[in-house]
């Protein structure tokens, strides 16, 4: 018994497994229940006393070497991941999070769906522009406010190099190369020297629309704005327009849209009025046309422009307009069912 029990240690010692389920095939052949090392506890039973007091501390002893030695073999090849008996292929997988649009983006793209469905196409130009395009091409006078550095980035004076303050800056872009008919949303990021506050940032977001042939009118441009606000924030907003200036519209007007939190019975959102006011647009200035090549005389358009953060807000309530270039993920996250 002495023998067996010391060749069954070296056989043992010497064992290799390439896999768990090798491992596990060791453990079997030598401790279950008909195992090697289990069979000579029986045969241990058999022994008379004197033998057994000697045998019995070796025998322990074996069995405890055996299983520390097998479950050693086990774990190192554990890791072995082309081990496929280990893998529950048919186990449930951990769920796997996933992210949200960010709300800019889905109101961006809520604008953008709703002018194509007019037949608008997408234009983009660049944020990094020159004076011709943000400021003169769109006739703003040479001592406009606009072009003071308390409200423009200037990355250079001569040549002018500066970002974009507005997204009607594509408009030029697009009609310097192209002959109406002209239909173009133009959505992107601007620029402004503004102090941060939860009213006010640096940069935020805008889509333009352009809308360039012959008989445009005013009542295009009204219904396009109607059809527009309906989509945007239901079927029973209505819409008003105040008389405004831009430089580059003639005549201009602002839009207001009936309160969508009160339904226009007047709450501290809408000032009690009633209204928000959510773009600017007007009929193109006959200046512009002709600045950019178009015959004036022949073609007539309207023009509009919306800051997308203030649509965010009006949709989902956003008071600060910093939560939306946080990052904040607690923020984001609440716009999961809107994905
Ligand atoms: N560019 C204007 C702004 O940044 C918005 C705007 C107003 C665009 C009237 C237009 C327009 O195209 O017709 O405030």
């Amino acid at each position: 018994m002495i023998n067996k029990i010391e060749s069954l240690k070296a056989e043992i010692a010497a064992l290799t497994a390439s896999s768990a389920a090798e491992a596990e095939q060791l453990r079997i052949k030598y401790l279950s229940k008909k195992g090697e090392v289990t069979q000579l506890f029986t045969e241990f039973k058999t022994l008379p006393a004197e033998q057994k007091r000697e045998l019995g501390a070796r025998l322990n002893e074996l069995k405890n070497f055996a299983t520390e030695r097998i479950n050693t073999l086990k774990e190192a090849a554990g890791d072995n991941v082309a081990d496929a008996d280990l893998i529950d292929l048919s186990r449930t997988p951990a769920p796997m999070p996933l992210g949200t649009r960010h709300p800019i983006t889905l109101v961006r793209d809520k604008i953008v769906s709703i002018f194509s469905r007019l037949g608008f196409t997408i234009a983009e130009g660049p944020e990094i522009e020159d004076d011709w395009h943000v400021f003169s091409s769109l006739n703003f006078a040479a001592d406009h406010p606009a072009r003071d550095m308390q409200d423009t980035f200037f990355i250079n004076r001569t040549p002018d190099v500066l970002l974009r303050t507005h997204t009607s800056s594509v408009q030029t872009r697009v009609m310097e190369h192209t002959q109406p008919p002209i239909r173009i949303i133009c959505p992107g990021r601007v620029y402004r020297n503004e102090a941060i506050s939860a009213r006010a940032h640096c940069f935020f977001h805008q889509v333009e629309a352009l809308y360039v042939d012959e008989n445009v009118s005013f009542a295009d441009l009204r219904q396009t704005l109607l059809y527009f606000a309906r989509e945007m924030f239901g079927p029973q907003t209505e819409i008003r327009l105040r008389p405004s200036y831009f430089p580059f519209t003639e005549p201009s007007a602002e839009m207001d849209i009936s309160c969508n939190l009160c339904g226009g019975k007047g709450c501290s959102f809408c000032k009690h009025t009633g209204w928000v006011e959510i773009l600017g647009c007007g009929m193109v200035d006959p200046n512009v046309l002709e600045a950019c090549g178009i015959d004036s005389k022949r073609y007539s358009g309207f023009a509009l422009g919306m800051g997308v953060e203030r649509i965010t807000n009006l949709k989902y309530q956003v008071k600060d307009l910093r939560m939306f270039s946080e990052n904040d993920v607690r923020f984001l996250e609440e716009f999961t069912a809107a994905r």
